[in-house]
């Protein structure tokens, strides 16, 4: 068996291929099963015996971990619940792409959710990919350490049983998204913290790069224009009706389908610079096909916005489609999953 993690700064995704009979799970997309966890944690600290006895009590059938000093780390989507119910909101470990040089706990608990996805390896030395960033275009370099993020993720796994590597997470959605096109094309990732980019000839990843705005942009961005807080936006954002470039009567919609426009002019300006007479950029002989995908393309008008912005921007290839990833919050893992099988 192999396995694929998108190791994300919302979501954690492990690929790994589905069992014969598991047509009913719905975790099975196509033969491959998923597993998403949140990337997030709360700490409650109790303050007397009888309050570690409730909080344990109320903690039954969560994820969490009782630390050395009594507090209980809570893992994954229990830990925002936890938090809402507390009135607080719930922490991650990783920020932009990376382990968080903000949270003090953050490679910690990171490996606390990697083990908890993970599991230990089926086989000694399971072969694993996970996916990590590339550096960022438009940020100073001291504030961005892959390097640092990738061996804390691997040893977390090596420590499992597995045999893991990384690979660039746009490189793996262009091995999930471009298998029928000889794996000739321009993979965009947009998550919570990053846009990963990769133009791909024939299997070859010939440029990478990131830009360090997207949902989590949009949000803060929302939040401080409305006054709410990002939570309440980002549920608003992922649950709400609107259509990106469309007026919106709902407040806090109207000023995030406005971010979402300026996000993706941002982000095709960047693309356009960047491209543009770059060194690596292969002389392709037809139009290229672009590839979407990650949470943030889910918001509908999506597609039709960043192909105007694409033009309006200059971006410098011809363009023969964007092509709008099926399984977007998946497509990162499975691609991961198809390299963990060649490799
Ligand atoms: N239906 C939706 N509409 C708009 N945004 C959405 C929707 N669903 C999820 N998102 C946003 O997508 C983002 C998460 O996407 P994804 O899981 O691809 O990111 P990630 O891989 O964890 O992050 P990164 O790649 O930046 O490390 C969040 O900003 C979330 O708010
Ligand atoms: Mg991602």
């Amino acid at each position: 068996m192999a396995k694929g993690l998108d190791v994300g700064t919302s979501f954690i995704v492990l690929a790994q291929d589905a069992a014969a009979n598991s047509t009913t799970d719905p975790h099975v997309v196509g033969n491959v099963q998923y597993k998403d966890f949140r990337d997030a944690f709360y700490i409650i600290k109790p303050t007397t015996p009888v309050a570690t006895k409730m909080i344990e009590k109320g903690l039954q059938g969560k994820v969490f971990v009782k630390d050395a000093d009594g507090s209980f780390i809570i893992l994954g989507q229990d830990a925002i619940e936890k938090a809402v119910e507390r009135n607080d909101s719930a922490k991650r470990p990783m920020y932009r792409g990376v382990v968080s040089p903000k949270e003090k706990e953050a490679k910690r608990v990171l490996a606390f959710i990697l083990k908890e996805v993970v599991g230990t390896a089926s086989t000694p030395n399971e072969k694993l990919i996970f996916c990590v960033p590339a550096q960022p275009v438009d940020q100073e370099d001291d504030d961005f350490d892959v390097a640092y993020h990738e061996d804390v993720v691997r040893t977390v796994l090596a420590e499992q049983g597995y045999a893991a590597r990384a690979i660039n997470e746009a490189e793996a959605l262009c091995y999930s998204e471009l298998e029928h096109d000889d794996y000739t094309g321009i993979g965009l990732s947009w998550g919570a913290g990053m846009v990963n980019v990769c133009v791909m000839l024939n299997g070859e990843p010939t440029v990478l790069f990131s830009t360090t705005k997207s949902g989590d942009w949009i949000d803060r961005m929302t939040a401080v224009a409305t006054n709410e807080p990002d939570s309440v936006v980002q549920a608003e954002k992922e649950h709400g009706t609107f259509v990106i470039g469309e007026q919106n009567e709902n407040t806090i919609l109207a000023a995030v389908s406005v971010y979402y426009e300026r996000l993706i002019d941002y982000t095709t300006k960047q693309l356009a610079a960047a491209l543009l007479d770059h060194k690596a950029l292969p002389k392709f002989k037809e139009p290229i096909l672009i590839s979407v995908a990650g949470g943030t393309t889910r918001a509908k008008g999506f597609v039709e916005m960043f192909t105007k912005k694409l033009a309006e921007n200059g971006f410098p290839l011809p363009v023969k489609e964007v092509r709008h990833a099926k399984d977007p919050l998946h497509a990162v893992a499975r691609g991961c999953l198809i390299a963990a099988k060649i490799l």
